[in-house]
């Protein structure tokens, strides 16, 4: 099998369920794919001919669909949609995982799937034997809006690397700001978190910012930015740059951030609180970009807008987030077409991320974020799934295959001898993984009749 047709479907398919399916390179090709396509929108009715793309949103959706949609006809393919979960077979109890089998087996050749759950896309991947992407699940991660952020900010720019990054707002539950965090660590950037007070980037992303990328982080004095410096007492810094003068910084000396090259701001992700107030939200105005700091920076946002930023900022040429979406057509074009093995890139895939996958099925744990789909729809019919994640100098962890949250584990259990130890990285290399047990606490240790050897809950 070629290298492209196993990309088209089955074994050795290509989804992309998180940004970090792609290598750096891939996504600096498909740059250059797309700049070819948007040279001419109306030169490549051949290159998808015969194709046929399903979106399954089942949550609304203007931009992420409609140009996906847009995408695959201008490649000349074909599209089904089911953009309203009521008039689907999921309004009378259809699980994500047969939805996906059914519309992946012959009536679709490439899915994109938005679901609110955490970890969706990564069922419907495991699932579907055509390539999955991911359209938005829950506020896991949201990796083609990263792609249309990223070759925005490219174009705008010249260049991804050494930017400094504010994103403001909703970083909690911003899937748009979790997949950009990822991406703009690979790639060098700078990020200055100001965060509308309570929805601070959530600490799994940090940790993984950390782990992965080595990002380090510091407090953040931002310049003046009117409407947007007063929301946040709490700006971070963070940055993966090498060598960096970080460790000259403290509490008391903060990083100073005079010059942005781009404000992300999003709006408050309603649909995804539960009751939080966010009275005197953040609100970008005209006012805020005379700021020095503001001289040259873009003013994105991935759109729905709310009132997060003044309807006057449109008018500055600055403001680029209807180019953000208006570039959401080419890049995703190059998207399915290399999914689909329509065109070849140089760039080696990313390598599968370095984890342990299989904890075996006698484990205990169930994942603790609530909102994952192991703890929604999932719990009919999907089996826990965790992987082993090590990080130097830090005990392992295990994160859940479907909404990567991270599960803190305390002991490691041998099954067949009924004892436990603190987990440490020798405790599991010395550890036959068939009699791995990952205990979260004493008290669950102990009534699952484990003897605990050493240290203490
Ligand atoms: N940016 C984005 O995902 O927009 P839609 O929700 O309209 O698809």
């Amino acid at each position: 099998m070629s290298a492209a047709s196993a990309r088209a479907g089955g074994e050795g398919k290509r989804d992309l369920v998180s940004i970090e399916d792609l290598s750096t390179e891939e996504i600096l090709e498909l740059f250059h794919h797309a700049d070819q396509f948007r040279d001419n929108l109306h030169a490549w009715s051949d290159l998808c001919r015969g194709s046929i793309m399903a979106t399954l949103f089942f949550e609304p959706s203007t931009r992420t669909r409609l140009s996906f949609e847009s995408a695959m006809l201008r490649l000349g393919g074909g599209v089904i949609t089911a953009a309203d979960e009521k008039s689907t077979s999921r309004s009378k109890g259809e699980s994500l995982a047969d939805t996906v089998r059914v519309v992946g087996g012959s009536y679709a050749d490439i899915l994109v799937v938005r679901h609110p759950e955490d970890g969706a896309a990564r069922v419907a991947a495991r699932y579907a034997r055509v390539p999955v992407i991911n359209g938005g699940d829950g506020s896991h991660e949201h990796p083609t809006q990263t792609l249309c952020d990223l070759y925005t900010l490219y174009k705008e720019k010249g260049r991804l690397d050494g930017l400094e990054v504010v994103l403001c707002g909703d970083l909690r539950y911003s899937r748009t700001i979790h997949s950009f965090c990822y991406a703009l660590a690979r790639f060098r950037a700078n990020i200055v978190t100001m965060p509308y007070p309570g929805f601070e980037l959530p600490d799994y992303v940090l940790r993984r910012l950390r782990r992965d990328f080595g990002v380090k982080t510091a407090v953040a004095s931002v310049a003046d930015l009117p409407g947007l410096a007063g929301s946040s007492n709490a700006a971070a810094y963070l940055t993966a740059s090498e060598p960096h003068q970080l460790s000259l910084f403290t509490q008391l000396t903060p990083v100073e951030v005079n010059r942005i090259d781009a404000i992300y701001m999003t709006r408050a992700q309603r649909e995804r609180h539960s009751g939080e107030e966010t009275k005197n939200y953040p609100r970008l105005s005209t006012k805020t970009l005379r700021a020095a700091a503001a001289k040259d920076a873009r003013i994105m946002h991935p759109l729905p807008r709310v009132d997060e930023i003044d309807y006057d900022v449109d008018d500055d040429p600055r403001s680029v987030y209807f180019r953000q979406a208006e570039l959401g057509v080419p890049i995703r074009m190059a998207l399915m077409a290399y999914l689909l093995g329509r065109i070849e890139l140089r760039s080696t895939p990313r390598a599968e991320r370095a984890t342990t996958p299989g904890i075996d099925a006698r484990s205990l744990l169930r994942c603790r974020n609530e909102r994952c789909i192991t703890n929604g729809e999932g719990v009919r019919y999907l089996e826990r799934d965790f992987r082993v994640r090590q990080a130097i100098g830090e005990p392992p962890s295990l994160e859940c295959a479907y909404c990567e949250r991270e599960l803190v584990v305390r002991y490691l259990g041998h099954a067949q001898e009924r004892w436990c130890v603190p987990v440490t990285v020798e405790v599991l290399r010395g550890m036959d993984p068939d009699q791995r047990v990952w205990l979260e606490s004493e008290e669950q240790a102990r009534a699952a009749g484990f003897q605990i050897r050493g240290g203490t809950d």
